[in-house]
This record gives C-alpha cells, structure tokens and sequence, in this order.
C-alpha cells in the first residue's frame, strides 16, 4: 500500500479511537511527520502525562510507552511492535540493581535513574533524570547521600563533571551511541573543517572531549539555530537529523557515522513503521500493560523529575 493510503487510514482510524500519536525524534521521518508530538524522553514523558484522549500510540521504544502508561494510567497506551527495546535499558536488569543496593545497603545511596530503564528499575529509584535535565536534578540530590547512577556511565559521567560531583556509575551503554569513534570524528572534521561536532551525553568520553556542544536531542535543536557555524556534525541517532532539517532548514546536518558503515540507526526505534503503526491502531494491540503496586512505585520518582525540571 502506498503511504499516502496508510496515512489516510491511520488518521481516519486515529479519529474513531480518540488516539493520539507520540513520536520520538529517533523515528523514521514519516512517522515524525503523522505523529501530533515529536520530542525528546522528557517532552513526550509531559505530553503522555497530559494526554486526554482514549488512546496514546507511543511511537519509540518500550520504556517511553511504559513511563506514559505510569503517567496516565487511565488511558489505553500502544507501542507499533512490541519488540522495540533499548539496550540501554537492558544493561540494568532490576535483579542486578536490587542485589548490589542489598550488598551495599550501608552506603544508603541515592539512586538516580535515566529514563532509559525499566518499570522495576524506575520503582528502584529515588529519582529519575533525563539527558535534558540530569544536570538540574543531580543539583537538588541531598549532600549527605552518595548518588549510585545507573544505567550509563557515560551520561553518569558527564553529568557528574558538570555538576563537580562524584557518583558511583553502573556500568551500562547505549550500543548505538558506544559505537561512534574518535578517528571517525577526526576524519569528518578533516572533510568538513567548518563544521560543528554537537554529540549527545550518551557518547563515550572520546567524542565528548571532540564535540563543540553536548547536550539532549531535543536541545540541538535551539543550539544549532543559534549557533553561527552553518554546519553541524551530529553524533547521536539519525532520526534527528530528518527534524534539525526541517526546523533548521536553511544549515546543513551531517550524521556521524559508524567506523566502517555511514548508518547511525537504532534498529529498536526503526522497527515501528507506518504500517505497523495502521495495525496497531485497528487491532488496539501491542498494549502496554504494567501491575498497579509497581506503577505507583515507578510513579514517584518520575513525578519528582517532572516537579524539579519544570
Ligand atoms: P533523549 O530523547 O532524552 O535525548 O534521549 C535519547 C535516547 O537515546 C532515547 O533513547
Ligand atoms: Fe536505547 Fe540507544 Fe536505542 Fe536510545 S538509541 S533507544 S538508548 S538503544
């Protein structure tokens, strides 16, 4: 079926169901541009919180439809295909965060979890952060307890020389962001020597040390309008790269890209299509289900996030 067809029926079927679409900035461009929100983990997090309508289709990866499912309970989530996770998330299985918080329960942590882990981890957690706002939200952590950060160490780490404090890190990554190098940076500053290198916190410390800018996909956006250099390389998910063009029209965006291969995607937030995203609307399944005493566990340090970033 053509996409002009499935946008059609996605649409009329979005009508019928009361539905809303949310899609993260790492999704395919023609889900970006059907979805009625586009955004980073934080801004979806506030528009699935405030959704009205019956439905919310969570366009992106398992854990941001589960946190709209703690946000809004009430209302029915759905993610295109259930198989969309995050290697992120699973470098912390709960078990392993319960365990090491058992053994070391003296040291009385504060725990401090990105938004990129599970349900079990969240309900683990003082406190949840984002890449938009790990740095205000480690301020306002108490100085009298030390802060484990989990799941990635290298979000945990930048934070951490930012804020000037110490934190004991989890050891987890995002395989996508892990997979960028330092000599691939080296050779595309050679080929475009007016270019800025902008790259996201979840980057290894290598890339960092290079980049011009570090911050959230959502705030590259705002940066690179304002900044004066007219071209940008960006070292996170290709998915921004279809939205920077379009908000930033008149600069020119330049994906970073693998060691031996030009593609930067995530093969999680890519596997949600137009198509997937038609069924999932006329078969109200994938549903995202989550258990009642564990939502209101996970509900609290989101909430806190949400109060200190506003
Ligand atoms: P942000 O949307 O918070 O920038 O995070 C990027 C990411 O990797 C989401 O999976
Ligand atoms: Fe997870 Fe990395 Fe994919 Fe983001 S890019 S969803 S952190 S695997």
């Amino acid at each position: 079926m053509a996409n002009q067809d499935l946008i059609q029926e996605i649409q009329a079927l979005k009508k019928e169901r009361n539905a809303v679409i949310l899609a993260h900035s790492y999704q395919r461009p023609e889900i970006q541009d059907l979805a009625d929100f586009v955004g980073d983990s934080l801004a979806l997090a506030r528009k699935a919180q405030e959704a009205q309508c019956d439905v919310i289709v969570f366009c992106g990866v398992h854990f941001m439809a589960e946190t709209a499912c703690i946000l809004n309970p009430t209302r029915t989530v759905l993610l295109p295909d259930k198989e969309a996770a995050c290697s992120l998330e699973q470098s912390c299985p709960e078990e392993e965060l319960a365990a090491f918080l058992e053994e070391n329960k003296e040291k009385n942590y504060y725990v401090v979890a990105y938004i990129n882990c599970s349900i079990g981890v969240k309900a683990l957690a003082d406190v949840i952060v984002t890449s938009g706002n790990s740095q205000r939200i480690i301020e306002t952590a108490p100085a009298d307890r030390p802060i484990l950060f989990v799941p990635d160490r290298n979000l945990g780490a930048w934070t951490s020389r930012k804020v000037g404090r110490e934190m004991t890190l989890w050891n987890g990554a995002c395989h996508v962001h892990e997979r960028f190098t330092r000599d691939k940076v080296l050779e595309m500053k050679e080929q475009y020597p007016d270019a800025e290198v902008v790259c996201h916190p979840e980057c290894q410390e290598p890339i960092r040390l290079l980049a011009d800018h570090i911050c959230s996909t959502e705030k590259m956006i705002p940066y690179c309008k304002e900044s004066q250099a007219e071209r940008f390389i960006i070292a996170t998910e290709s998915g921004i790269l279809h939205r920077l063009r379009k908000l930033v029209p008149n600069k020119e965006f330049i994906g970073l890209g693998f060691e031996k291969c030009s593609c930067n995607e995530c093969e999680y937030m890519k596997l949600n299509t137009l198509e997937k995203l038609r069924n999932c609307l006329r078969d109200m399944t994938p549903e995202v289900r989550i258990e009642e005493d564990l939502r209101r566990r996970a509900e609290a340090p989101l909430q806190r996030m949400l109060d200190l970033s506003l």
